[in-house]
Formats: C-alpha cells, sequence, structure tokens
C-alpha cells in the first residue's frame, strides 16, 4: 500500500489520545477536557500533572499524598549529583538535564514489563527530580554548591530555594506555578512523539523523558522562549525594533516565538504569559515587554494574513527573566513542565502499544558494484 509522504507528518494522526486537545482556529488549549486558562487561574502545577497523568482531578487526601510522594523524590543520588559537577559549565542545561535524566534511569533498573505501582513511581519521581537536576547545575556550574530541596514548600517554590537559597516571593511562586501548568502538555507535538516513539519499543520511562529532552532542545522547538528574549535585549529599546524586525523579515528569517504548526491565531498560553510580562515589567522598568509589544505588532503586520502569530514562547522569556531565571534555564523549565504530559502520552502508550515502524521513500541506488579500495579514483 502507497501512502503519500508528508513533510513534518502535518496532519496525520500518530495515536489517540486524551490527553489533551487544541483548537487552533479559535487559540484554545484543553488538558483532559479543562481548558488550560481555567486551570491557570485555579489550579497548581501539582494537581495539572495527577489531572495529565491518572484523567482526572484529585480529591483533597489524593492530591495531599501525591505532595507527600513528590516531596520524597526531590533529591537527587549522590552519585548523579557526582556526574552533574563533571560535566562542562559551558554547556547548556538541557544536555544537562538529559544526561541527568537519563542517568537515574539506571539507579532504577527495570527495564521489561512494569506493574502500574512501578510506572507510577517512575512518573512522580521524574516530576520531583528535574528541577533538581536543572537547579543543581545552574549553581554547580557557577561554583556555588547544590541546595538540597526544601520539603516545605510548592515545586514551583523549592525550584527558586534551590536556585537561590532564599525563600521565594510568593508573587513569583505562583507566576512560575501558572507557567508550569501552561506548558504541561500540547497534544503531539515533536518532544511528545519523541517520546512516544521511544515508549513504543518498551524502553523505560528515564529514556522515555530523555529523549524528549533532547527533542524539545531544538530552536524550532523549547528552544525558541531562550532566542525570544535574545532577540528582545538585542533590541534593546522599542524605537529600534522596526529596524531589527525589518531586517530579519528582508533576510526571511523567522521570528523566534513567532508560529505554529496547529494555531492559526495567538496561541492562548500567549496570551496569559503576556499578562505577567507587562505587570512584572511595569513593576522592574525593564524594556522587553515595550520591544516585545514592537516586535509582536510588526510580525503580525507581516505574518498575521499567513497564519503565523505569537506562540507561548515569546512572553515565557521574559516572565522567566523577570523572575530572575538564568536564560539558559528558560528551555528547562518548559521541560520541567513538560514532563508531566510526556508521561501521560507515555502512560497511554502502552495502554494500546505497538511499536512504531514508518516507512520511507527510497530515493538511493540500487545494484552498486563493489570497486575494490586500490582501484577507486
Ligand atoms: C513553530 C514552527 C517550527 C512551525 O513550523 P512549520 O509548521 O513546519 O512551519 P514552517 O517552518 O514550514 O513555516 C511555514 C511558513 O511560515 C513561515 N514562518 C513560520 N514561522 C515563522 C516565523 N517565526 N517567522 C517568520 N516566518 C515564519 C516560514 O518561513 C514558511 O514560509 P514559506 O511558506 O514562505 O516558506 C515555525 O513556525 C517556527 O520555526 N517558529 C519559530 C520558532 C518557534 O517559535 N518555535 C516555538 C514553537 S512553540
Amino acid at each position: 500500500m502507497a501512502f503519500e509522504l508528508v513533510p513534518g507528518l502535518e496532519g496525520v494522526p500518530i495515536a489517540e489520545s486524551g490527553v489533551s486537545f487544541v483548537d487552533g482556529q479559535a487559540g484554545k488549549l484543553e488538558y483532559r477536557g479543562f481548558d488550560v486558562e481555567t486551570l491557570a487561574e485555579n489550579s497548581t502545577f501539582e494537581e495539572t500533572s495527577l489531572l495529565l497523568l491518572h484523567g482526572k482531578l484529585p480529591t483533597h487526601s489524593e492530591l495531599e499524598a501525591f505532595k507527600r510522594e513528590m516531596v520524597g523524590y526531590r533529591k537527587l543520588k549522590y552519585r548523579i549529583i557526582d556526574l552533574i559537577k563533571c560535566l562542562p559549565e559551558t554547556g547548556h542545561p538541557m544536555d544537562a538535564l538529559q544526561a541527568a535524566a537519563a542517568a537515574t534511569g539506571m539507579f532504577y533498573p527495570r527495564r521489561r514489563a512494569m506493574d502500574a505501582t512501578t510506572r507510577r513511581q517512575a512518573c512522580y519521581r521524574l516530576i520531583a527530580k528535574l528541577p533538581t537536576i536543572v537547579a543543581a547545575f545552574e549553581r554547580l556550574r557557577k561554583g556555588d554548591d547544590h541546595i538540597s530541596p526544601n520539603p516545605n514548600l510548592s515545586h514551583a517554590g523549592n525550584f527558586f530555594w534551590m536556585l537561590s537559597g532564599k525563600e521565594p516571593d510568593p508573587a513569583h511562586e505562583h507566576i512560575l506555578d501558572v507557567a508550569l501548568i501552561l506548558h504541561a502538555d500540547h497534544t503531539m507535538n515533536a518532544s511528545t512523539f519523541a517520546g512516544r516513539v521511544v515508549g513504543s519499543t518498551l524502553a523505560d520511562p528515564y529514556c522515555v523523558v530523555s529523549s524528549a529532552l533532547g527533542a524539545l532542545s531544538g530552536p524550532l522547538h523549547g528552544g525558541a522562549n531562550e532566542d525570544a528574549i535574545l532577540l528582545f535585549r538585542k533590541i534593546g529599546k522599542p524605537e529600534n525594533a522596526k529596524n531589527v524586525v525589518g531586517e530579519m523579515i528582508g533576510r526571511k528569517e523567522k521570528l523566534p516565538g513567532f508560529g505554529h504548526r496547529v494555531y492559526k491565531t495567538t496561541d492562548p498560553r500567549a496570551k496569559i504569559l503576556k499578562r505577567y510580562a507587562e505587570q512584572l515589567t511595569k513593576a522592574s522598568g525593564s524594556p522587553n515587554y515595550e520591544i516585545a509589544l514592537e516586535v509582536e505588532k510588526l510580525g503580525i503586520a507581516h505574518y498575521g494574513e499567513k497564519g503565523i502569530w505569537p506562540n507561548v514562547d515569546f512572553y515565557a522569556g521574559i516572565v522567566y527573566s523577570e523572575l530572575g531565571i538564568p536564560t539558559e534555564c528558560f528551555t528547562p523549565i518548559f521541560a520541567m513542565a513538560r514532563v508531566s504530559g510526556w508521561l501521560a502520552h507515555w502512560l497511554e502508550q502502552l495502554e494500546n502499544n505497538r511499536i512504531f515502524r514508518p516507512t520511507q521513500q527510497y530515493t538511493g541506488k540500487h545494484g552498486q558494484a563493489y570497486i575494490p579500495l586500490s582501484d577507486r579514483k
């Protein structure tokens, strides 16, 4: 049976999924049938993770038990800390996160069929440990000691604690929590697909997450939040936006944080992050929000008709930078959130698994004659 080749698999379903839903025309995103805006307003990252993993909102006692279990998993094995110490300090934190996530799996070898309890523990352990790895690498590579997790703080609050050793500002803790909710899942994106492909081989969840991390690290995926803030910093002040963006358009260079395979209007997550970007920059006096508004205006004027609008990464970088998070940690924060979605998809994949084995359209040669090395010119 011959199928048409679809570059980037645009529009090709690769699984049945009940985890999340996107309406790209209406700019709507739901997790398990709940509007992401409602979750951003009312939920927490911990509760949203349980919703994604198990398909329903937890009861009070389920949520409390989950939080207790997660707190117990936050610490890293000392050998993982040693491994992180050995990584080059100039390396990107996404690469450190990928290496440490994969290595963590070596402490929990369970490569074949896993029972429901082992799967659940692996999911919670990975969600709990990713922020500890990110914070540890960030501190160790700057020559500071790694800070142990604080069991009395929320997932978001504890991340600030492990980065700085200070109790987080409650407003900042809330904004990071919302950002984590907004990034927790997004249907069949590249990293989720990568994770499902690896999961379909019955590889362990640490390999699933490390492969998804590799996919997320690219500038066409999670890396765009970093590129967007670098662009705003390069522009420097709103008056310069016209020239810089004009030159980029002239060179047919993509605007970071713009465009999406599915959304043909503004990404609903960008709208929420935009409000926080405005609020935070008003308080700090940073010009980045005003610069972003100019870039947004110019980008929409030029590309809007083509369906290219701001995506989640456009304002995320401003928010993170106002929260005092180092630029290279922006994509790892995306990963700290998306790990819940990756694992929800992994569990779903295993429910009705068949190994992914697509095909190709062969364009190479056949029947080549082997010429001995001494006769080749
Ligand atoms: C997200 C993204 C990878 C989607 O890719 P895609 O669906 O394969 O779309 P393509 O890259 O094929 O782009 C389709 C067209 O839109 C243009 N386009 C897409 N994103 C653009 C952007 N950010 N700026 C300018 N033009 C863009 C492409 O140049 C292409 O134009 P053409 O038809 O004239 O060749 C793409 O929009 C992009 O690279 N955006 C910038 C990186 C980014 O923000 N990524 C985060 C996504 S959440």
